[in-house]
């Protein structure tokens, strides 16, 4: 039930505080520390390198993933896209383990990738939001995503909680492992402060309602630029633009874009940078001036510890390795407007199922 909502998008999109709220319930102690199921931990624990496969959303989820799992649990992490792994599955390390993001648990070209990992015998986890849903079951282990029902065909909740729950699994993992870098990572704190700080940017939807409006409403591009994490936003933001308001629009690495890509600005392109990682600020700040001199219609989300008093929105500051669940979210308000804007039905995008059955 939307209740109140006009359409499920912006409820999901609110949902999100509690749903990280919720994960820190489920998923840690009182004083911090993870409950993981110790079968699972031994399991990954014992592999010398982690295959994530997902497609579209789930994989920009687990994009971040792995830079959660190399650095607080120093455990080498490769992230496929389902539908290009089945059918060309790379040269596999030692002692892999295979990790399936997917919201619903029935997505077809995950499926195929886990019925070849389970025919050679390889361990698995399915991290869904759906119990005993297909990748659940045939996988050897689940971990639940608690979000409640996603209905929209735009995926918002899921991401985030995506993205929450394997930084408690990568702290566990970090901390089995006697790592420094999980044990001074205190993800109950930084779950707490991600979910207030999304509480203060879905309190904002005015804001984003007019900046949707006035540059992105009539045009018919816009890109997203980031580097490292902000990067890996970027796919996710350009995705959710694409698929609900049909503005095409697309991720970049921020310093890809003098390399071919800047032929394509004009005047008033729409070109969002990201900016919430200290080492790169700077460069995907270059970036942006190289296309607001070829006119391009800059915008920056980047977060307090970083801002400038020019940037267009500032997000709270929290550790640079969660900052994915706050860049995320103008991204997923932005789309949610342009698409309501136009008049479009938002929740049942064109051409678009929710959940993916067929390869
Ligand atoms: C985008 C979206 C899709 C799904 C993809 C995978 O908003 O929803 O890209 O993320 O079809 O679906 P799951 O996660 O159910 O495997």
């Amino acid at each position: 039930d939307k209740g109140t909502y006009p359409f499920y998008m912006l409820k999901e999109i609110d949902e999100q505080p509690n749903v990280m709220r919720k994960l820190s319930q489920v998923y840690l102690n009182d004083d911090g520390t993870p409950v993981i199921n110790a079968d699972l931990l031994d399991a990954i624990k014992s592999a010398d390198r982690l295959y994530i496969v997902a497609a579209g959303t789930s994989y920009h989820a687990g994009l971040v993933g792995a830079k959660l799992f190399e650095s607080l649990a120093g455990v080498p992490t490769e992230v496929h896209v389902s539908s290009e792994f089945a059918y060309n599955q790379p040269l596999l390390s030692k002692k892999p383990f295979f990790i399936f993001l997917t919201q619903s648990g029935e997505t077809a070209d995950s499926r195929e990738v886990l019925l070849n990992v389970n025919e050679q015998k390889f361990p698995s986890l399915t991290i869904t939001n759906v119990p005993n849903s297909t990748l659940s079951r045939e996988a050897t282990y689940t971990l639940l995503l608690h979000a409640g029902p996603e209905i929209a065909v735009a995926s918002t909740k899921a991401y985030t909680a995506q993205i929450a729950l394997q930084a408690i699994l990568a702290k566990a993992l970090g901390e089995a492992d006697d790592q420094a870098a999980a044990k001074d990572f205190d993800v109950k704190q930084q779950l707490a402060l991600v979910a207030n700080g999304m509480q203060a940017l879905v309190d904002e939807k005015a804001t984003f309602d007019k900046l949707a409006k006035s540059a992105l409403l009539h045009t018919p591009n816009a890109f997203y630029i980031g580097r490292g994490l902000d990067y890996a936003v970027s796919l996710e933001t350009a995705l959710k633009l694409k698929e609900i308001s049909y503005v095409q629009a697309e991720g970049f690495a921020s310093g890809e874009l003098k390399h071919g890509t800047i032929a394509l600005i004009e005047k008033d392109t729409p070109v969002i940078g990201i900016i919430t990682q200290q080492k790169t600020a700077g460069l995907t700040r270059s970036n942006l001036q190289e296309v607001a001199a070829r006119g391009a219609k800059t915008i920056t989300i980047v977060t307090d510890a970083l801002a400038k008093p020019d940037d267009t929105i500032v997000l709270p500051t929290v550790d640079e390795r969660m900052t994915a669940l706050l860049s995320v979210v103008p991204g997923q308000l932005l789309a949610y407007y342009t698409s309501l804007n136009k008049g479009l039905d938002v929740d049942k995008p064109r051409n678009l199922a929710k959940s993916v059955t067929v390869e």
